[in-house]
C-alpha cells in the first residue's frame, strides 16, 4: 500500500488544471476550466477541470474522478502505476515497492509469462516436431522472416508442456491460470490453454505480448477454429487491435482494417504496413479511438461475405462517431484481402484500395443491391430506402447523392431531395424528442443507476446532493452536522453512504478529497460524487439548517408513485409541480 502521506504529495506537486492541460486545450474562467472530452468524442466542450475541489467531471460522458482517475483513464493505468507516473512527473523519488501491491505484481508476472510464452512457441515452431506447423505457414505464403516478425510459433502436441516449462521457471499455478495460459484440470492440475495450434501473439502498444490466438491447422485436430486467451488484468480484447504495435509506425495516415490475423499478415509482407485487425466482428469505440490516435482515415478491407458486409455495416457509424473518415474496399473475386493477395497480387490491392468507396457510396451500393431497379415496383422500394438513408446523412451530401440517385433512375432531382428532407425532418423530430425525454428522465433521476431511490425521493436527494457540497466546501461543520442529523436519517442510500464517509474521514483528521472517496466508491460513483460536489448552484451556509430539516421532514412524506412508471405527461406535470414549489 501507498501511505496517504505519500499520495497527498504527489497530489500537492501535480496540479490538475496543469496535469490535464497537457492532455486537453483548456479554457480558464476562474479557477473552473473548460475543454473537449478526451474520453468520448464532442464538438462543444463538456469537460470540466474544478480547480477548488482537485476534480474533473464530464456532463457528456459522466466521466469524473481526480488527478489520479485522470491519469488512470487516459494512460490506462491501475491505480499504484498511476501515482507513480505522477510521481515521476513530478520529478519525485519512487515509493518503496510493498508485497501488498498485489495487482501490479500480477500484472507484471502476467507479462513475463506471456513473453515467455511467445518465445517457447516459436522455438517450438523451428524445432522437428514443429515441423508440420512451419509447413502450414509456408504453405499460406508466409516467408520465415514475416513469421520472425510477427513472432508467430506453434503450440506442442500434448497436455501440459507449456504449464511444465512455466512451473520450471518459477511461475505458481494461480499465476499460470491468471494469465490464461492454463485451465484447471480435476485433481488440481492445468492444462495448456492452447495445444497443436499454429499461434499468433497479441502485442500492445508498448509492445508487451499480451494475450494469444490459436489456429487449428489439421483437419483432425479437436476444438473449434480458433482459440483465444480471454480477457485478463493486463489484456481486454475490445481495447486492442492486432498488429497495431507495427502498424503505428506506419507513415501513412490511413489504417487498413482487415478481419483476420491471415489477412493483416499477408498485407504487411505485401509491403502494406499500416494494417490491423479487430479482434472480434465490429469495432468498438474504444478501438476506434486509438485508430484515431493513429490515423485520420480508416479503410475498412473485411471478408466479401455476409458476416463481413454485417461488420462493415455496424463499425461505420462508430468510427464516424469517432471523428474517422470512414472508406470501404469490396474484395471480389477472393473471399478475403489474404486470398486476394494471393490470387491478383499487391499492386491489384493497391488498385481496389484507391478506388474505395467512401462510407455513404458503400451504403448506397448496398441499398441498390438489393432492388431490381429495372422494374417499377423494384425502383419504387429502392427509391424509398435510399431517400430514408439520404435523410440521415449531412445536407451538402444530400444534395450529391440525390442528384446521383436522380440521374440513375432518370427522374427529377427535386423527386428525390423533397423525399430525403422529408426523412431528415422525420429523424431530426425523433432525435428531438429522445434528448427531450432523456433531459426530463435525468431531471427527474429516472434509470439513475448509481441512485435508484432517487426517482423516488426527488426532494429529499435533492437536499442531500445540496448538503453533501455544502459540508465539503465547508468541512469544519461535518462534526456539527454528524450530531444533529445522523447518518441513518438520510433518506437515499447512495447519499447516506457519501455522508457516512464524509463523518469517517473528517473523525479520523483527514481532509475529504475525491482520492480518499475513491477508495470507497466504484469509478462511476466516483464520478458522481464529483458532480455532486460541485454543483452549480451551490448553497450557502446559511442554507444548512434548511438543508437538514428538509431531509428529516422528506423521511417521512409517503412516497410518491415511481416515476419511472409514469407517461410522458405526468412526468412533465410533476416536474412543473416541483419547480413550483421550489419558487
Ligand atoms: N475468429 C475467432 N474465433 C473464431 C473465428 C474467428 O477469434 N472461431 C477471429 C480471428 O481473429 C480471425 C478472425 O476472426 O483471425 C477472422 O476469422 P476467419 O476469417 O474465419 O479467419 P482467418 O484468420 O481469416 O483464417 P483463414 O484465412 O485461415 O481461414
Ligand atoms: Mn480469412
Amino acid at each position: 500500500m501507498l501511505s496517504q502521506e505519500y499520495i497527498n504529495e504527489v497530489k500537492e506537486k501535480n496540479d490538475i488544471t496543469d496535469v490535464i492541460g497537457g492532455y486537453v486545450t483548456l479554457k480558464r474562467s476562474g479557477r473552473i476550466s473548460k475543454g473537449l472530452c478526451p474520453f468520448h468524442s464532442e464538438k462543444t466542450p463538456s469537460f470540466t477541470v474544478y480547480g477548488d475541489t482537485a476534480s474533473f467531471y464530464c456532463f457528456g460522458c459522466q466521466a469524473g474522478g481526480d488527478v489520479i482517475g485522470f491519469i488512470r483513464r487516459i494512460e490506462n493505468l491501475d491505480y499504484v502505476e498511476a501515482v507513480k507516473f505522477l510521481a515521476s512527473r513530478a520529478g519525485m523519488a519512487m515509493p518503496e515497492e510493498s508485497k501488498n501491491d498485489g495487482l501490479s505484481r500480477m500484472r507484471m508476472r502476467i507479462r513475463e509469462q506471456n513473453r515467455e510464452a511467445g518465445r517457447f512457441f516459436y522455438r517450438s515452431l523451428y524445432s522437428p516436431m514443429g515441423k508440420n506447423a512451419l509447413e502450414y505457414f509456408h504453405s499460406r505464403g508466409l516467408t520465415d522472416e514475416t513469421i520472425r516478425r510477427f513472432g508467430l510459433g506453434w503450440s506442442p502436441d500434448g497436455w501440459d508442456l507449456l504449464v511444465r516449462h512455466l512451473t520450471e521457471k518459477g511461475y505458481k499455478r494461480e499465476e499460470i491460470l491468471a494469465a490464461d495460459l492454463g485451465y484447471s484440470a480435476r485433481n488440481n492440475g492445468i492444462i495448456d490453454r492452447f495445444r497443436n495450434r499454429v499461434m499468433f501473439p497479441i502485442i500492445d502498444l508498448q509492445g508487451n505480448v499480451v494475450a494469444f490466438g490459436g489456429r487449428k491447422f489439421t483437419e483432425d485436430a479437436v476444438g473449434g477454429k480458433y482459440v483465444n486467451t480471454s480477457d485478463t488484468l493486463i489484456y481486454k480484447k475490445t481495447n486492442n487491435l492486432f498488429a497495431m504495435n507495427i502498424a503505428k509506425n506506419s507513415k501513412s495516415r490511413d489504417l487498413i482494417l482487415c478481419e483476420g490475423y491471415m489477412d493483416v499478415i499477408a498485407l504487411h509482407q505485401a509491403g502494406f504496413d499500416n494494417a490491423v485487425a479487430a479482434l472480434g466482428t465490429a469495432v468498438t469505440p474504444q478501438q476506434a479511438r486509438i485508430l484515431h490516435k493513429y490515423a485520420d482515415r480508416v479503410i475498412l478491407s473485411q471478408d466479401g461475405d455476409e458476416a463481413g458486409q454485417k461488420s462493415i455495416a455496424r463499425s461505420i457509424p462508430i468510427m464516424k462517431e469517432e471523428g474517422l473518415d470512414v472508406k470501404v474496399v469490396e474484395i471480389t473475386g477472393a473471399k478475403d484481402p489474404d486470398e486476394f493477395i494471393r490470387k491478383f497480387g499487391p499492386e491489384r490491392f493497391k488498385m481496389l484500395l484507391d478506388g474505395s468507396f467512401n462510407d455513404m457510396e458503400y451504403s448506397l451500393m448496398r441499398i441498390e443491391q438489393k432492388y431490381n431497379i429495372s422494374t417499377d415496383d423494384g425502383r419504387l422500394h429502392y427509391l424509398r430506402e435510399v431517400c430514408e438513408y439520404l435523410g440521415g446523412i449531412g445536407n451538402l451530401e444530400r444534395e450529391i447523392y440525390a442528384s446521383r440517385v436522380a440521374d440513375k433512375l432518370k427522374i427529377e432531382k427535386s423527386a428525390v431531395i423533397n423525399q430525403a428532407n422529408a426523412s431528415a425532418r422525420r429523424k431530426n423530430k425523433l432525435e428531438k424528442d429522445k434528448s427531450f425525454r432523456e433531459m426530463a428522465n435525468k431531471t427527474a433521476g429516472i434509470g439513475n443507476k448509481i441512485n435508484p431511490e432517487r426517482s423516488s425521493n426527488l426532494r429529499a436527494s435533492n437536499a442531500e446532493y445540496a448538503l453533501l457540497a455544502l459540508l465539503f466546501n465547508h468541512q469544519d461543520i461535518i462534526a456539527k452536522a454528524a450530531q444533529i442529523l445522523p447518518p441513518e436519517q438520510f433518506v437515499t442510500d447512495f447519499g447516506r453512504r457519501i455522508y457516512s464517509q464524509f463523518i469517517e474521514i473528517n473523525k479520523s483528521g483527514y481532509q475529504v478529497n475525491v482520492t480518499l472517496l475513491a477508495e470507497n466508491f466504484s469509478e462511476t460513483e466516483t464520478s458522481e460524487i464529483v458532480r455532486i460536489i460541485n454543483s452549480d448552484k451551490p448553497r450557502g451556509i446559511d442554507d444548512f439548517d434548511d438543508l437538514v430539516d428538509l431531509i428529516k421532514s422528506e423521511r417521512f412524506i409517503p412516497k410518491p408513485q415511481d416515476a419511472s412508471k409514469l407517461t410522458s405527461d405526468e412526468l412533465l406535470n410533476q416536474m412543473s409541480l416541483l419547480k413550483k414549489k421550489k419558487t
